[in-house]
């Protein structure tokens, strides 16, 4: 069946921060991209070790790249984005694109985060709260070719600044993940999911094959990763020029605050 988009996406990716293309990637488009992400998981392995979480970006490597520009120029995908976001938002830039893996040996997590505010540093918070809420910044996109359960989102936290739960659950910057010295596979794999359980109002995404899920990912995520379940989810970006420009700008101010020796602000100290 062809996906359908509904009022109900729309709705869901403002007052949630994310929404989700059931099955939107024909079969025969999955089976291209598993052959070409094998071979893309063989090349990350080799050269960054079997715990490498991703190849990025796909352009760079010596890989068949004709089902990423499928991926990039199929009309429900652009027609579907064109009516959550806008005309101008397109996915699938090849010099953005990553794909991302399974561990190849160990569990483990990132820390619960909100990007470019909880996981860059040196870059001033100021900068970040004028754009938070800005549809034509902050969109991405995880886009599976398995099953995929390893993405745990804060509903509706894209739309304000940070709760007193949340703050007292991370009050310091920046954030700390799960201890995981000395410890076994199986243990590491509990206390990676206790720490995803430990944010208020945090939820499990699950995706099956061919499923898109787009996120506004300035709302509170984490990534939570088991060896024993296949992972090949393309990560990209509904993208614009306005937020590339930012980004750009917004790297070079953090190096130059970082190279003056101020690292990472803490919003729960934000006086604004
Ligand atoms: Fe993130």
């Amino acid at each position: 069946m062809t996906f359908k988009l509904s009022d109900k996406h729309i709705e869901e990716y403002h007052m949630l921060g994310y929404t989700i293309f059931n099955k939107i990637l024909p079969p025969l488009l999955i089976r291209d991209l598993r052959r070409v992400t094998d071979k893309a998981r063989e090349i990350a392995r080799a050269e960054d070790g079997p715990q490498v979480q991703r190849l990025e970006p796909v352009a760079d490597y010596d890989i068949d790249q004709q089902p990423f520009t499928d991926y990039a120029e199929l009309p429900e995908l652009v027609d579907a984005i064109a009516k959550v976001l806008t005309v101008r938002h397109r996915h699938g830039a090849r010099d953005g694109l990553a794909i991302l893996f399974e561990p190849g040996q160990i569990p483990y997590c990132t820390e619960w985060h909100r990007d470019w505010r909880d996981n860059a540093s040196g870059l001033k918070l100021s900068m970040w709260d004028e754009v938070f809420s800005d549809l034509y910044f902050f969109n991405q996109i995880n886009c599976a070719l398995y099953e995929d359960s390893c993405t745990w989102f804060v509903p509706g936290s894209h739309l304000r600044r940070d709760v007193s739960g949340e703050i007292e659950r991370f009050p310091d910057r920046p954030i700390a993940g799960p201890d995981l010295q000395d410890k076994t596979a199986e243990e590491r794999e509990r206390l990676c999911l206790e720490y995803c359980r430990s944010m208020p109002g945090g939820v499990q995404l699950h995706l099956e094959a061919g499923d898109f899920a787009l996120y506004r990912n300035t709302l509170w995520h984490i990534g939570n990763y088991v060896p024993y379940r296949k992972r090949a989810t393309l990560h990209d970006r509904a993208d614009t020029p306005e937020f590339l420009a930012w980004r750009e700008k917004a790297t070079e101010e953090a190096r130059r605050q970082r190279d003056a020796g101020i690292d990472m602000e803490n919003p729960n100290f934000a006086t604004g």
